[in-house]
């Protein structure tokens, strides 16, 4: 029987979910949303604050400060909250209102940025806005975790252990990249592993992470409006790219199997089940990461005035794909459509 005293000392690290009877093909997937904060960026602000700690970076009296799309604000805001630190967030339009909920209900002081930057993005006006935080008072801390090592180190200790303790066949294993401190910590422990394992890393179409054209994206969590300062792709095999319409797709038909879990999950079980049906007849031992759990994400991905007025009427208008599956029929519009912004 596990019992705390502090929110950050439990996360379920043994729980996957075989997806073979849902997309027809066998892939198992690690929840990392069975924790206080809810996502696997508790393990991230963990590792990040602690480093800081130790490093005599953070003080009594410090404010922490820090750009995130919600995830790493609802970890950190649980980890000041339990620690005393006072945090303050800064975050976009695209933040779901419940994780903006969460965190004050946490205590900690949510900034909102609503102009795009020059890439199409948040992130530059985000970080822009956090310098300046910086440079007005020192007792701001910014642990950045676009730069921070211990983002990775994180995984590299924890998340990619997990896997190899429970899968020592794994012979491929996809990742969803945001800041890719998930998946540099992963590619990173698999190449000194004792055999080879292909690292797929899974990015949304409209983000720049792995190169190409910025576009719209409107699923926070997964992909980045800037290079992520962190990624080393000579540790990756292969990039798979997912338009968010097959994301919620991928979200609806989960949850139509019981399974509510949040946007990224949807692009990286979407961008695995792509990838594998393209590159192997047979049956691999295949992980996918899923970051969170889907009810920060009801009104929007489970909403559906907001999937009709950026993606279209026939958003979930999806036939089966494989066997094993069963049709998912789709929802109809009844009434109270959200006029278009
Ligand atoms: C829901 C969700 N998915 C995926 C990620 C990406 O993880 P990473 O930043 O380690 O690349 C994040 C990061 O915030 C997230 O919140």
């Amino acid at each position: 029987m596990p019992v705390i005293s502090t929110p950050y000392a439990f996360n379920e690290s043994q729980l996957y979910v075989d997806l073979k009877s849902i997309f027809g093909r066998s892939l198992y997937l690690k929840c990392e949303g069975f924790n206080f904060a809810g996502s696997i960026k508790l393990k991230a602000a963990i590792e990040m604050v602690e480093s800081a700690e130790r490093d005599g970076l953070l003080k009594p009296d410090s404010v922490l400060v820090e750009s995130s799309s919600g995830n790493l604000g609802v970890a950190l805001s649980t980890i000041a909250a339990s620690k005393g630190y006072r945090f303050l967030c800064v975050t976009d339009s695209r933040c779901n209102l419940s994780t903006r909920l969460l965190m004050e209900a946490l205590g900690s002081e949510v900034h909102i940025i609503a102009d795009l930057d020059a890439n199409g993005g948040f992130l530059g006006a985000r970080i822009e806005y956090v310098r300046a935080l910086c440079a007005s008072d020192d007792r701001y801390v910014w642990l950045s975790q676009y730069t921070n090592p211990g983002n990775w180190r994180a995984h590299y200790r924890k998340t990619a252990p997990e896997i190899a303790h429970e899968f020592p066949g794994l012979e491929v294993l996809f990742i969803g990249a945001g800041t890719t401190g998930t998946l540099m910590g992963c590619a990173r422990y698999f190449r000194d592993w004792h055999h080879p394992v292909r690292i797929v890393a899974v990015d949304s179409v409209g983000s720049v992470s792995f190169g190409g054209e910025p576009g719209r994206r409107m699923i926070p969590g997964l992909g980045m409006s800037m290079r992520p300062p962190l990624l080393d792709e000579s540790y990756v095999d292969e990039v798979v790219k997912v338009e968010e319409a097959d994301t919620i797709r991928a979200c609806h038909r989960l949850a139509r199997h019981g399974f509510l879990f949040g946007g990224s999950t949807g692009t990286v079980v979407s961008g695995a089940m792509q990838w594998l049906a393209q590159n192997e007849p047979r049956d691999l031992t295949a992980v996918a990461i899923a970051p969170d759990l889907g009810e920060r994400y009801l009104d929007t991905i489970y909403q559906i005035n907001w999937l009709q007025d950026l993606y279209g009427d026939d958003i979930l208008d999806f036939d089966e794909v494989s066997a094993g599956s069963r049709r998912v029929e789709p929802r109809r519009r009844t009434s109270g459509r959200r006029p278009k912004p």
